[in-house]
This record gives structure tokens, C-alpha cells and sequence, in this order.
């Protein structure tokens, strides 16, 4: 009776190390995912989603995020949703519905309301203000306006071999209104099927797009790869193709899970994650590639934390 979750960034630490115990209790991987992603969500001073989520070019938060069951495969997306702070529950009810199960902007908001969701004003104090920074660097033309795309994402296994796979993000820092990146496309942000396992992307939504990642990682795992060389055999294929087909290769970080618990991830960046497991307590890792292309990951020392958590904390003050 294995279990575990991957999950993307160090800011899923505190979620997952809360929802580990849950899901050694025997919490449905449904329930599990949705508590580690809104707790990322709802913390202010994670400013990549959720509540605090840093906002487009005209000041506004918008979110999107997706969420699949892997036994059934049914999927529930929200695409551009202002004032609603837990994206990844409007996505996981809309998984529900037989029909209009993914929902954009205006009428993603009209619908997670008539769900009960509360409207409330996401834009903090702290995003505001570095909306502000940040437009008049762009002004300066110091800068490019693009960077910022940290989604948190997540794959889950329960005891009942049940799997479930989710993101939420503001998306691109400066983006322009309405401007959808890869968190709530299926296949692209994310993917998952009990019979074999799921796999998460985060990075640039455009580029990440261009691969269908999360559903190719999946297929490999599929055609009996280990997670592992799923993940990194996925970013290096297609990577190579990128540069020539199109030229540039943006940022790019792959999590899996298969439906035993293995683990694997990819990145061209130097990527934090966090593990739990039936034989693993909660830990964090960060990782990156030489230039030789093999795949360092680490566990976090205390010092590492020490900066990360000076980091987040101080944008409170
Ligand atoms: N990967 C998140 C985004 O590009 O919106």
C-alpha cells in the first residue's frame, strides 16, 4: 500500500508536509492535492499564485489552474479568474461537470461564485508595489517584463492507488490581459492516469506549450521508462527540437510521479521540489544541470533555507 506526492518549488513545503500526514491516513489523493496547492494559494507572500499572485500589465490578478482526476480522467480549468483565492477548487468542482468543465475569465468567475466562492481583492499591498517597480524598470527598458512563472503543481498517490494531478498560477509577471500560459492545459500543464502515473510542467507557459510535456512524460512512463528518465529523456528531446525548430528554449522544470511512488524530475533551471512518500518524510530538494547536461539534485541545507525563508519573509515588511 504505497503513497506519495511530488509537488513543484520549495513553496509547497509547509502544504505538503501538513497533507503527508493526511494522506498516510489514508486521504483520498483528491482531497490531499487540493490542500497542499491552497495552501500555497492562500499565503500572501508566495507571489506566483493565488491570493498575492503577481498581476498582468494593468495591475490585475489573474489566475489560472487545473486540476485531473487520474482514475476517472476527468478534468476541471479555469483560465484568467480574478478575485476568486483558490483556483484549484473552482477547477477541481468543474471536473465534475459532464459539460463546460473549463472556464475562462468572466465566466469563470460567474461560475465559481454561483459555487459559493467569495469575491475578494487578491492584488496585496507588496504585489502592488512591485507591479509598480517593475513598470517603471520596463519604462527604463531595463529589463524584460517576462519573468516571474512559478506555478505550483502536484501529483498525487493515495493508498487506494488512486492519483490525481493539479496546478495554479498567476502566470507571467506583466503579462498582457488575458494572456493564458501551459498550468490549466491539459497535457501541456498537466496529466495523470491512475495506470500509470502524472507529471507536472512549470516555466514558460509558450514554450511548454509548443511540447504537450506533461502528457509526453506520461507516455513515456507508459512505454515502461523509470520517472526519472521519463522526466529528463522529455525536456531533452524536446529541447533539442525547440532550438531548432524555433530557435530560443525557454525555462523549463518537469515533475512525475508514477503509480508507485517512484519519482523523477527535469529542469534547465535551477529548480527546488518537495517529496513526501511512504518511505520519505517531507524533504526539499533543488536541482539543476551541468553543462554536460547530467542532472544534480540535492537536498536543501539549512543555510539554503535560512536565505529562502529571509527572502519570503521580508516581503511582508
Ligand atoms: N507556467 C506558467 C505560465 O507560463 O503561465
Amino acid at each position: 500500500m504505497t503513497y506519495g506526492m511530488i509537488a513543484t518549488w520549495r513553496m509547497a513545503y509547509e502544504g505538503v508536509l501538513h497533507q503527508s500526514e493526511k494522506l498516510a491516513d489514508g486521504s483520498s489523493a483528491g482531497d490531499v492535492l487540493e490542500g497542499v496547492i491552497k495552501e500555497v494559494e492562500e499565503f500572501a507572500n508566495f507571489i506566483s499564485v493565488g491570493y498575492g499572485g503577481l498581476p498582468n500589465e494593468e495591475g490585475i490578478v489573474q489566475l489560472d489552474a487545473a486540476y485531473m482526476d487520474g482514475t476517472t480522467l476527468e478534468i476541471g480549468a479555469v483560465a484568467g479568474l480574478e478575485n476568486i483565492k483558490n483556483p484549484i477548487s473552482v477547477a477541481r468542482k468543474l471536473s465534475k461537470e459532464r459539460f463546460n468543465s473549463f472556464r475562462i475569465a468572466e465566466g469563470a468567475k460567474k461560475c465559481a461564485v454561483k459555487m459559493g466562492f467569495e469575491q475578494e481583492d487578491l492584488l496585496t499591498e507588496k504585489s502592488k508595489e512591485k507591479w509598480e517597480e517593475k513598470k517603471k524598470e520596463i519604462e527604463a527598458k531595463e529589463i524584460s517584463p517576462y519573468d516571474g512563472h512559478d506555478t505550483i503543481g502536484t501529483v498525487v498517490l493515495d493508498k487506494a492507488h488512486h492519483m490525481a494531478a493539479g496546478t495554479s498560477s498567476s502566470g507571467l509577471f506583466m503579462k498582457k490581459e488575458g494572456r493564458v500560459g501551459d498550468s490549466p492545459l491539459p497535457g501541456s500543464g498537466f496529466y495523470v492516469d491512475s495506470d500509470i502515473g502524472g507529471a507536472t510542467a512549470t516555466g514558460l507557459g509558450e514554450d511548454l506549450m509548443k511540447g504537450i510535456l506533461s502528457y509526453e512524460v506520461v507516455r513515456k512512463m507508459e512505454e515502461g521508462l523509470p520517472p526519472k528518465d521519463a522526466a529528463q529523456r522529455t525536456l531533452e528531446e524536446f529541447e533539442k527540437k525547440l532550438k531548432r525548430k524555433y530557435g530560443k528554449v525557454g525555462a523549463m522544470s518537469l515533475i512525475c510521479m508514477d503509480n508507485k511512488g517512484e519519482w523523477g524530475i527535469a529542469t534547465n533551471v535551477e529548480f527546488t521540489f518537495v517529496v513526501a512518500t511512504e518511505s520519505q518524510k517531507p524533504t526539499i530538494y533543488i536541482s539543476h544541470r551541468t553543462e554536460d547536461g547530467q542532472v544534480i539534485i540535492e537536498k536543501t541545507t539549512e543555510e539554503w533555507l535560512k536565505d529562502y525563508l529571509g527572502n519570503v519573509n521580508n516581503r511582508t515588511e
